[in-house]
């Protein structure tokens, strides 16, 4: 299965922080963010990944991934010249797309749940359009989706002045290959992005989109303010001290998916045996 994971964008609402570095690279706590959107894309099956980033950002995150062989991986990075929108992806990742079904998440999104792995490979084998949608308490800061009273969607908004509801669509979807001429027929909207949203929208209105709710039980945070930013840590940092298990490795999910055996995590935890992941590692290793 194929992902994208969208780590461009200008991180306006997190600056300073982010005039020099990427947001995506900025930390959650104890990894970098994007550690967290890979990780719920490979749960979901996805081993030949796009990473989006900026021109500037390309060599920090080869630094990072390198070409993802080590976690079982095939990385390949995209540069988007300026944030055009999310829905520029489909124009950049066209011949990485082909004519496959695939999975995009945005770099700065932070999913949790018992079941995710399950809920998001129903949305990598669906088919059409597959996006989640999660109740907030300000709908009017994403895509809002309103249901009938048979709970299928009937409409689909970004940023709406007046919500319809409290559904907000959240940055995990899943696409057939026909998303790339979808997003090439649609209009740039008033702030001259290629919207997400209108995309949807399009598949709404051939009813080919799947809306599948996530209830109560799941987190459903991003990061793109400071406020918000530090809540997703102390959300990580309060999960992960009481269970003594993290979220959000790669090296993990790779292991348990079976993506790298006992030798190749391994070798991932030799550099790193002293710090606080290495030791993670060691003891999930010892484990077995
Ligand atoms: P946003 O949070 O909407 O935008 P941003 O990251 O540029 O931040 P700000 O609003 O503070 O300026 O982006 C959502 C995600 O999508 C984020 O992970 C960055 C990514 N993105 C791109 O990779 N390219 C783009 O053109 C846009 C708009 C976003």
């Amino acid at each position: 299965m194929k992902g994208i994971v969208l780590s461009g964008g200008s991180g306006t609402r997190l600056y300073p922080m982010t005039r020099a570095a990427n947001k995506q690279l900025l930390p959650v706590y104890n990894k970098p963010m994007v550690y967290y959107p890979l990780s719920t894309l490979m749960l979901a099956g996805c081993r030949e990944i796009l990473l989006v980033v900026n021109p500037h950002d390309v060599e920090s995150y080869r630094r990072l991934f390198a070409d993802g062989r080590q976690w079982g991986l095939e990385i390949s990075y995209a540069v988007q010249p300026k944030p055009g929108g999310i829905a520029e992806v489909f124009l950049l990742g066209r011949a990485f797309i082909g004519k496959d079904r695939f999975g995009l998440i945005l770099g700065d999104n932070l999913f949790y749940g018992d079941s995710l792995p399950a809920v998001a490979e129903r949305g990598a084998t669906g088919k059409g359009a597959v996006v989640y949608a999660y109740w907030v308490s300000d709908p009017a800061a994403y895509g809002v989706v309103e249901f009938d009273a048979h709970g299928r969607p009937v409409s689909i908004v970004e940023k709406p002045k007046q919500p319809k509801s409290n559904w907000a669509v959240t940055g995990l979807y899943f696409y057939d290959a026909d998303v790339c001429d979808v997003a090439a027929q649609i209009p740039r909207s008033a702030r001259g992005e290629l919207e997400i949203s209108d995309v949807n929208a399009h598949y709404l209105r051939q009813g080919r989109l799947t809306v599948e709710r996530l209830g109560r039980g799941y987190a459903w945070l991003d990061t793109g303010t400071p406020s918000s930013l530090l809540r997703a840590a102390q959300f990580v940092e309060t999960v992960e001290d009481r269970q003594g298990l993290q979220i959000g490795s790669p090296e993990e999910v790779a292991w348990r998916k079976g993506y790298i055996d006992d030798a190749g995590l391994a070798r991932l935890i030799e550099p790193i045996r002293e710090s606080e992941y290495g030791k993670y590692l060691q003891r999930l290793l010892a484990r077995g």
